[in-house]
């Protein structure tokens, strides 16, 4: 029975890789794309949001590698209600086992009005071009009215006719300012349902913002009231406050399946990983708290709590952590583990590698395992991820070499040996405040680039003394950010590594920004 047939199927459409992208200072190129991709292949979602290839010649090119190697999901593609927009969404996706054009338009009168100097009229005739136009080249179509929670409902169902009539499949109900409240959004979707009687022949989606933290309960009221497609993001990161967290939606159906009756596709196992690797490569913490994911969603403190959990787990959990997947450290290497003890622990962990990549993750296997006496799932996680940012960070500055003095009775002193993307040695040195703030500025020395230091947070991978440590860096190059990140069990080699790759992100972008297409009513 495929999803649509089964009514009570609730699709994953995962918007991490264009909502979730719109978070502020995160900059994924095409590689770290195409690896949170394969990884929410793995993790079961049915739909990927691949991006919004007319934004930039950078998403373009990330939507068109997922599209061309991610199997499984469906990958769908943004454009705005514009013939070259659907054209560079289409010209993305075409390569994709089963690709989706997502078109959108306002409806309410404040964006109508106010940001498209426009009227009701018009916004009809474009939302009827681009979902006709997308249906040309595309089976797979979903119409969004944006603000849809704030628009009038007789008009707005109005422009979903339309939508429905020229081929829409999905129809999708963004509460894009994160205004509504549970009962309210529900209330909206029945009231749409009863004026335009053929969205009960597509599938009816739900998309809420976090502003009032209502994202995952609006999407709740919504699927009670009737959707079957959840539009959400890993570690619910997105514009403003985020979008509804997927690891929220997925466990709250899991969980209270007997109850609600719904089910997804998710692998749950694979949830506690994917969250890693998203704020890994995104640089985007996840708050100890955070429901399902945080490191203390499990962690019981008070003594009655233990005692009750020791003596039998239901007393105070409601879920197995197993089932997310948060037995992760269970795996463990030592520094006598060869090459294929290390090629089958990766296999486990979801990453197929071999040759030259094998080679060099080994090499750096080795002088973890050196410094550290286990190197545990988590570790080789962080590894691999680096790895993945080194790979693809070729084409920017790299960090070769760094000296660095710390004493208490003399300034802190640093030096670098820095790799220019035209391969060219330049060295740089500087005193600082302290010995991570003489690397800095000893980089931009080097560099000649005044980059200017936005934020910088140090984690242990993992518990212990000998843990490795994970830097993560925003910051600025004339006014344009990238952030960036390194692990090392030597904190300011993590550091320098993380701020030298933010630097080659934030030039990217500020050479981007010059080709990129103005977005004048961008989600
Ligand atoms: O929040 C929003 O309205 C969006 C749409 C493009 C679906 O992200
Ligand atoms: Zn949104």
């Amino acid at each position: 029975m495929t999803p649509l047939q089964d009514p009570n199927r609730v699709l994953i459409f995962d918007t991490t890789l264009r909502d979730g992208e719109q978070s502020p200072g995160i900059s994924l190129n095409a590689q770290e794309k195409l690896e949170i991709a394969q990884q929410l292949s793995r993790l079961g979602v049915d739909i990927i949001e691949a991006g919004f290839p007319i934004s930039s010649p950078g998403d373009f090119e990330a939507v068109q590698t997922i599209s061309r190697t991610v199997e499984g999901p469906v990958i769908a593609a943004l454009a705005r209600a514009q013939a070259p927009d659907v054209d560079a969404a289409w010209n993305a996706i075409k390569d994709a086992e089963r690709p989706r054009i997502h078109t959108f338009i306002s409806t309410s009168d404040i964006h109508i009005i106010h940001q498209f100097r426009s009227t009701r009229e018009d916004v009809k005739g474009q939302a009827r071009a681009a979902v006709a136009h997308a249906k040309e080249y595309c089976d797979d179509v979903e119409f969004s009215p944006m603000d849809a929670t704030r628009a009038d409902v007789e008009y707005t169902a109005e422009v979903l006719q339309i939508a429905i009539d020229e081929g829409a499949t999905t129809i999708n109900i963004p509460d894009t300012v994160g205004y509504a409240m549970p009962q309210e959004y529900a209330a909206f979707l029945t009231r749409l349902y009863e004026l335009v009687p053929d969205l009960h022949k597509v599938v009816l989606s739900v998309h809420c913002h976090d502003d009032l933290g209502l994202a995952v309960a609006n999407s709740f009221a919504g699927i009670l009231a009737g959707a079957r497609q959840v539009e959400c993001a890993i570690n619910g990161i997105g514009e403003r406050a985020g979008n509804a967290a997927l690891e929220e939606i997925v466990m709250l159906l899991a969980t209270r399946q007997k109850d609600i009756g719904l089910h997804t596709g998710a692998v749950t196992k694979e949830i506690a990983r994917t969250s890693r690797i998203v704020s890994r490569l995104t640089g985007y913490p996840v708050q100890p708290n955070k429901a399902i994911i945080g490191r203390n969603a499990f962690a019981h403190e008070s003594g009655i709590h233990q005692d009750g959990v020791l003596k039998e787990r239901s007393t105070y959990e409601i879920m197995d952590a197993t089932s997310v997947g948060l037995d992760a450290n269970s795996l463990v290497l030592g520094k006598h583990s060869g090459r294929h003890a290390l090629q089958q622990a990766l296999s486990e962990l979801g990453f197929e590698i071999s040759g030259q990549t094998l080679n060099t993750a080994f090499k750096r296997f080795k002088e973890i395992a050196d410094k550290k006496k286990q190197v545990t799932a988590m570790d080789l996680e962080a590894l691999v991820t680096d790895e993945i940012r080194q790979e693809s960070g070729r084409s920017g500055y790299v960090l070769e070499w760094f000296e660095a003095e710390a004493s208490s009775r003399r300034n802190p002193h640093a030096r670098v040996g820095i790799r220019s993307p035209e391969g060219e040695m330049l060295e740089g040195s500087f005193g600082g405040d302290g010995p991570i703030d003489a690397v800095f500025h000893a980089i931009n020395a080097a560099t000649g680039i005044d980059a200017k230091l936005h934020e910088f947070r140090i984690n242990a991978v993992t518990g212990g003394q000998d843990a490795l440590g994970e830097t993560s860096i925003v910051l600025d190059v004339d006014g344009s950010r990238g952030s960036g990140q390194g692990i090392s069990t030597d904190i300011i080699e993590a550091a320098a590594s993380a701020y030298v790759r933010a630097l080659s992100n934030a030039i990217r972008r500020r050479d981007s920004e010059g080709a990129e297409t103005s977005l004048v009513g961008a989600p």
